[in-house]
């Protein structure tokens, strides 16, 4: 077996245990990709690529470059004064004053989907690379389910009168961020309405608005019907989709936890990985190899699903991020165009921190029925200067403990241990990959994102798909509309004896 890779950066992909040879796959592009791959490929990375449905281009990668929230383009000073700059510095040196003229000690983003996947994911995973000196601790939460489940927990550790909130939605019309946002005022009104007048004059909602909301949207017209002043509006372009919106002004709790100079590293990551999309031959192209390999598992081997499975814990988040990522992209079995379509396209895609799935589904991906694919994803090294010397070597112990058991669990998926004894028998034949970094940095984090992005990019141009729309996500919001009518007693209108039944009960 020859070692089969490819490189960006400090970002290593290794594909050596899939089971098709560079040729196999030179072939299968040429038969697979389309005609026209290279100038949809220049089109997207112009921010030019039309996603045809909506009816407006897709320009998520200029966020990388000329459309940076960092770059001020009325300053020459690289973005030092941009607005979103001047925000995360007011907030990180301790300036931002609350209603009662109390510094902001946490900040919490409030959103969902990517308007809160992409800022946590990457917030956790890059905060301790924050550098900019902070004048006083500065806290970020993130709060995105319907349920209000994050605000019982986050509440209670906060102070009105020192907590920023982020309303992060491209839309700002999601009823999932609403109602958290809604839930809040209530918090932040009975605290307001306690204090004197002196502190928030007679207008509890204004001095909160002012002083403790940011809004970031593409709908500027939204954020000003709902009270949020110019300045502490953060504006995206239409044509940033929302599951490609990190990079955007929707960052900001991202530079808010580990400052501007850190997303200005995350950012020279993916515009590198732009780079190397554009310019590296097939046979070196990360994203064009996981595009075609995965749509090769998917129609020659009949692989429904990839497992994403991350060996350092920095790396939490990404299974989740991935899942809106890919699914919300390609999980459609229409073409751009609106023809029907009755082939795999996008998998399943699901996943968890490897080490502990090791202790819960591993079981079932060494000896159970059914096939997967996976990527796997590990650090090799991993520096820890706030801790002392033999903390950080016995920590680093533990990085190459967490390295070995991923290379093991990988070649044990791929090649299996024969046994006539079945309980010990591992079937193995499982095509995986691997992207090893040598050291997470913010560079490198942002080359993986953007490699999984154009990933995704390229598998909807195989598959004829527009991977810039998500119609599949409004049903299910009207019907629960009504389904709410109903349980608030507003409407009638009955559903079947199983949800009707049920509504009773409430
Ligand atoms: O319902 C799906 C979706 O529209 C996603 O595409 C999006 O990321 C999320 O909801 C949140 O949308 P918004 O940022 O407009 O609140």
């Amino acid at each position: 077996m020859k070692v089969r890779e490819a490189f960006c950066g400090d970002l290593i992909f290794d594909w050596s245990y899939q089971f098709l040879s560079p040729e196999a796959l030179q072939e299968f592009a040429a038969k697979r990709l389309p005609q026209d791959f290279s100038a949809r490929r220049s089109e997207l990375l112009d921010g030019r690529y039309m996603n045809v449905t909506e009816e407006r281009e897709v320009s998520h990668v200029l966020t990388r470059g000329r459309n940076s929230v960092l770059r001020d383009t009325g300053a020459a000073n690289g973005g030092e004064n941009s607005k979103f700059a001047r925000i995360v510095r007011r907030l990180r040196s301790g300036q931002w004053l609350g209603a009662t003229g109390k510094p902001i000690t946490d900040v919490v983003n409030i959103g969902v989907g990517g308007s809160d996947l992409g800022p946590l994911m990457t917030s956790f995973a890059l905060r301790e690379f924050a550098s900019d000196i902070r004048q006083h601790d500065l806290r970020t939460h993130f709060v995105s389910s319907m349920d209000g489940g994050q605000l019982y927990a986050v509440l209670p550790i906060c102070d009105p009168e020192t907590t920023l909130f982020i309303v992060a939605s491209k839309s700002f019309g999601t009823s999932d961020t609403f109602a958290n946002v809604d839930t809040v005022k209530c918090w932040v009104k009975e605290c307001f309405a306690e204090l004197s007048d002196d502190a928030v004059g007679n207008d509890w909602l204004t001095a909160w608005l002012e002083h403790h909301v940011i809004g970031v949207s593409a709908n500027v017209e939204k954020m000003t019907n709902y009270g949020i002043p110019p300045a502490h509006q953060l504006v995206f372009e239409e044509s940033v989709g929302g599951r490609f919106s990190l990079w955007s002004s929707i960052g900001l709790a991202i530079a808010t936890t580990c400052g501007t100079r850190v997303f200005q590293r995350l950012l020279a990551g993916a515009a590198e990985m732009d780079e190397h999309f554009a310019t590296a031959p097939l046979s070196e192209n990360i994203p064009m190899l996981m595009a075609l390999i995965g749509v090769y598992n998917r129609e020659e081997r009949g692989i429904n699903n990839i497992a994403i499975l991350p060996y350092d814990g920095r790396f939490r988040h990404l299974p989740s991020y991935l899942q809106q990522l890919d699914m919300e992209s390609n999980g459609k079995q229409y073409t751009a165009t609106g023809a029907a379509l009755s082939a795999p396209t996008g998998p399943i895609v699901w996943g968890g921190f490897g080490p502990n799935g090791q202790h819960a589904f591993f079981q079932h991906l060494h000896q159970g029925y059914d096939a997967f694919t996976a990527d796997f994803v590990c650090v090799l090294h991993r520096a820890a200067p706030q801790f002392s010397e033999s903390v950080a070597a016995a920590l680093n112990e533990q990085q190459k403990l967490s390295v070995a058991n991923c290379l093991a669990h990988r070649r044990l998926m791929a090649f299996g241990k024969e046994s006539e004894t079945p309980t010990e028998h591992y079937p193995g034949g499982h095509p995986t990959s691997l992207f090893a970094l040598k050291e997470l940095t913010p560079e490198s984090f942002g080359a993986i994102i953007a490699a999984y992005e154009h990933k995704v990019f390229t598998q909807g141009l195989i598959w004829g798909l527009n991977s810039f729309d998500q119609p599949g996500v409004e049903q299910g919001k009207k019907v629960a509309i009504d389904t709410l009518a109903r349980i608030e007693g507003k409407s009638e209108q009955s559903f079947d004896a199983s949800t009707d039944a049920i509504i009773r009960m409430i």
